[in-house]
């Protein structure tokens, strides 16, 4: 049973005709944008704003009418991963290396719908490794600045090389180990000079939507 799939389809049963729908990033996102392809095959009428290339370039192939970032305004409903939730709906992300553009558009979303199979839920954050998007110059500096807080921070690579994101930055994934108030963690980062944004979604999920191994789909809160 496709665990992804299952929270996925669930979550793309609350778009209707009209809105305006933010697609995320990832394996589980994925499988959300394709349930999208198919209600506009069968007449879903929707505009859709894409968190990655990635993801435009899926959409497009799905024949799903997408609207530039810089037009948007409101979001009505916005469905992604997440690499781990809480028991107070906090989210980390950027697994994908999405992060910046899936925090805007989660933040102007009426509705953020986040889905997970079982395996993402957890009692607290910090299993995961945090990631944090970085400007590439001063990178030292920037990153000098995260190891202060004590995470063992990481360039991303990828094909021996620094992964670079959809907006020409570096991520950082950083080990913070348990982490007992995200909030305050997602605003000592975000004052370092040099730091983008994130992967701490503090308390934006409207609805997390669970698929289980069993084939069960649970819903919260
Ligand atoms: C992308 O940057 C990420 O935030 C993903 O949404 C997150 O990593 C979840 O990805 P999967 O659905 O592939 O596990």
């Amino acid at each position: 049973m496709n665990s992804k799939k299952l929270a996925a389809e669930k979550a793309v049963e609350f778009i209707e005709d009209g809105m305006t729908v933010g697609l995320g990033t990832g394996s589980t996102a994925y499988w959300a944008i394709q349930k999208i392809g198919e209600r506009i095959k069968e007449g879903l009428s929707i505009q859709a704003a894409a968190s990655s290339v990635g993801s435009e370039d899926l959409a497009k192939q799905l024949g799903i009418p997408l609207i530039p970032l810089a037009n948007l305004d409101l979001i009505d409903i916005t469905i992604d991963g997440a690499d781990e939730v809480d028991n107070n709906l906090n989210l980390i992300k950027g697994g994908g290396g999405a992060l910046l553009r899936e925090k805007i558009i989660a933040s102007n979303s009426k509705k953020f719908i986040v889905i997970i199979d079982e395996s993402k839920q957890v009692d607290q954050l910090g299993r995961f490794r945090l990631s944090v998007e970085i400007v590439p110059f001063a990178s030292n500096l920037t990153i000098n600045k995260l190891r202060e807080l004590e995470c063992d921070p990481q360039v991303r690579s990828l094909n021996n090389k620094p992964y670079i994101t959809d907006n020409g930055n570096l991520i950082i994934d950083c080990d913070f180990g348990k982490i007992p108030n995200p909030e305050a963690l997602n605003g000592q980062i975000n004052l370092i000079p040099g730091v983008v944004e994130n992967g701490l979604f503090i308390q934006m999920a409207s609805l997390v939507v669970v698929g289980f191994n069993d084939g069960a789909v649970k819903a919260y809160p």
